[in-house]
């Protein structure tokens, strides 16, 4: 498919009416230009959710370890809540947007992740949180995009029997643009790209580099499954991924069209 561009937002920028509207708009018109995918997460709202219930969060390397319980709040605020929201706010900007979960037909089945090999260098089942099947066909979502309308994506995937699963959102965007060969893959969070240890925008990051970010700790928790995501789709035929600042929503416009941002970090293989 041609000028296929996937977009994830990270949950925090979501946050509040305010934020939710102005990236809505920037998607309706981010989407004139080309194919657009959205993916989205949710941490800190699910997070906050968990609390409200008493239950405790473990995450390993931005991975959030997923029992029964969990998985029922992740799938309710995402899926549910914000999901739904996020949609109608991109509807309200005049764009086209349609709610999808990785559970519709392949957009993430699953299977269940092998332990996962931790920075700390433990070992730990992550419990029900699902890798996408390399083999699945988006075509659904290509179907969407063909159509004229956005997909925007809750990052729940389901097993071959119907299970649910939680997926981390940067590791399905990461596996959608490998799968649609995306032409862009842009991950967009609350941070101005990735960090080196002064706090600095790093503009371009290879193998090597974030091999080495990630073993002295510069590069930790969340971004260490973001990283892991952008080589992922590399690998798997995406053309071109970077991570960016997606506070300042105009700017997404340009990130998503391949024109130069400032707070952006190149990843190449
Ligand atoms: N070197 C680094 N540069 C930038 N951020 C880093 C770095 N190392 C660790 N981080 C952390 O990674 C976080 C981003 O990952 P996190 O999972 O928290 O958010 P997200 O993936 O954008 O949102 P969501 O999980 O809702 O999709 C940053 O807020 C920051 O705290
Ligand atoms: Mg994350």
């Amino acid at each position: 498919m041609k000028r296929v561009a996937v977009l994830k937002l990270g949950g925090e920028l979501l946050e509040g009416d305010q934020r939710m509207i102005a990236i809505g708009k920037a998607i309706k018109s981010a989407a004139r230009k080309m194919r657009l995918i959205v993916v989205h997460g949710g941490g800190r709202e699910i997070d906050a959710a968990l609390a409200q219930v008493g239950i405790p969060k473990r995450q390993v390397d931005g991975l959030r370890v997923t029992d029964a319980e969990t998985l029922h709040i992740v799938v309710s605020v995402l899926a549910g809540t914000i999901n739904t929201k996020f949609v109608a706010a991109i509807n309200a900007a005049g764009g086209k947007a349609i709610g999808l979960t990785g559970a519709d037909a392949g957009v993430a089945p699953v299977e269940k992740a092998a332990p996962h090999k931790a920075t700390s260098g433990e070992t730990v089942d992550l419990g029900m949180v699902g890798t996408p099947l390399k083999s699945a066909s988006p075509d659904v979502v290509e179907t969407l995009c063909k159509a004229g309308y956005v997909p925007v994506i809750a990052c729940i995937g389901a097993s071959k029997n119907g299970k649910l699963f939680n997926v981390n959102a940067d590791t399905l965007a990461g596996s959608l643009a490998a799968r649609l060969k995306a032409k862009r893959l842009v991950i967009a969070g609350a941070t101005p790209g990735v960090l080196d240890k002064r706090q600095q925008t790093i503009p371009k990051l290879n193998k090597e580099r974030i091999e080495k970010l990630v073993k002295s700790g510069t590069a930790n928790a969340g971004m260490v499954a973001k990283l892991a995501a952008c080589q992922a789709a590399l690998k798997g035929g995406a053309k071109s991924v970077a991570i960016v600042d997606g506070r300042a929503p105009r700017r997404l416009v340009k990130a998503l069209a391949g024109e130069k941002t400032p707070a952006t970090t190149k990843i190449t293989d």
